[in-house]
């Protein structure tokens, strides 16, 4: 397969797009396409503060890239969630964030968990109910409203995240076969702010995972390989594989999928208010971050019930 554009040997075949193309043209084609999806959804403009969330992954550090190599204002925020027991994920993971952020001279926030509410996430995880298994829900939950505080606080026009395609396509089978509807209404690649909730999107929604790690590569960003120590086995990693499945026999099967959810769901499929979650809002008596609970939020409801059962020995750790 030769580079549709120059023709010479091609470094990535896209059978979904039969588009073959070699190192210098697909590192144009990424941004030109990534500028192409912010203009096509409504995603920022040239002049907005963004804030990226980079977790040291493929996907987030080349979308930053992108953004930077596009011209836009974009800021990191890496959250150090305490996953470092025998692994190093953590540690690892922060370093190719800030080894990125210092060889580009791009701005990045660290922000510890551990420092904030006195626990790791498999700490904390361990002493929640919600920890039974993988700490997963209580680690979204973290991730969620520090995210969200942050782009709030510090006045940021909108919080963007590196999902690709191979991510929401997962999403979207997992809420589709359990037919939560609550969910699929507000799976969407720009979420609009509302209520203390910043505005939040994806502009990488719409790449395959192999090419972000493509790009990745290519451009020689050094990103943390392992996935999250507590992947191995999720029920996300296993839709992906049933969807690669169907890529194989079908290519652009995974993209169709998506794309025509989002048709069906602008056509009203979902109906009214199928664009938005409408759930009343109310603010957490505790942090004041928007809540869909009578008072105070799951992240604090979280924590002051892991403080309530934290072992003796580590009383005092958090005041
Ligand atoms: P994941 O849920 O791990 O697939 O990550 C999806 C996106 O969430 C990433 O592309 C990042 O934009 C963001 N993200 C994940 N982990 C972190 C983290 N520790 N700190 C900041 N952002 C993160
Ligand atoms: Fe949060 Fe895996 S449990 S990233
Ligand atoms: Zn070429
Ligand atoms: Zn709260």
């Amino acid at each position: 397969m030769n580079c549709k554009k120059c023709g010479v040997k091609a470094v990535i075949n896209m059978r979904q797009h039969k588009l073959g193309l070699c190192k210098e043209h697909f590192l144009d084609w990424i941004p030109q396409q990534t500028q192409r999806f912010i203009e096509k959804y409504s995603m920022f403009a040239k002049d907005e503060r963004i804030l990226v969330a980079v977790s040291g992954g493929k996907d987030s550090l080349s979308l930053w890239d992108v953004l930077d190599r596009l011209g836009y204002h974009a800021d990191g925020l890496y959250i150090n969630l305490g996953f470092d027991n025998g692994t190093d994920y953590s540690l690892k993971s922060q370093q190719c964030a800030q080894t990125f952020a210092e060889t580009r001279k791009l701005s990045l926030q660290v922000v510890a968990i551990e420092a904030l509410e006195g626990f790791s996430i498999p700490e904390a995880s361990r002493l929640t109910l919600r920890g039974q298994g993988r700490p997963c829900s209580v680690c979204g939950l973290a991730k969620r409203h520090i995210l969200n505080r942050i782009a709030r606080e510090q006045d940021y026009g909108v919080l963007v995240t590196g999902h690709n395609l191979d991510d929401e396509a997962a999403v979207l089978f997992g809420n589709t076969i359990n037919w939560a509807t609550g969910y699929l209404m507000r799976q969407s690649p720009v979420l609009e702010a509302r209520s203390g909730l910043a505005r939040k999107v994806k502009p990488f929604f719409r790449f395959y995972e192999r090419e972000t790690a493509a790009y990745a590569l290519l451009r020689g960003i050094d990103y943390i390989h392992d996935e999250c120590p507590y992947a191995t086995g999720a029920t996300s990693l296993y839709y992906k594989e049933l969807l690669n499945t169907m890529e194989a026999k079908q290519p652009g099967a995974k993209l169709s999928f998506f794309l025509s959810f989002l048709r069906a769901k602008e056509s009203g499929f979902l109906g009214e208010g199928s664009s938005d979650d409408l759930r009343e809002l109310r603010v957490c008596q505790s942090c004041g971050q928007p809540t869909t609970a009578a008072d105070t939020c799951a992240y604090c409801r979280t924590w002051e019930q892991i403080r309530s059962r934290r072992p003796k020995a580590v009383e005092g750790r958090h005041t």
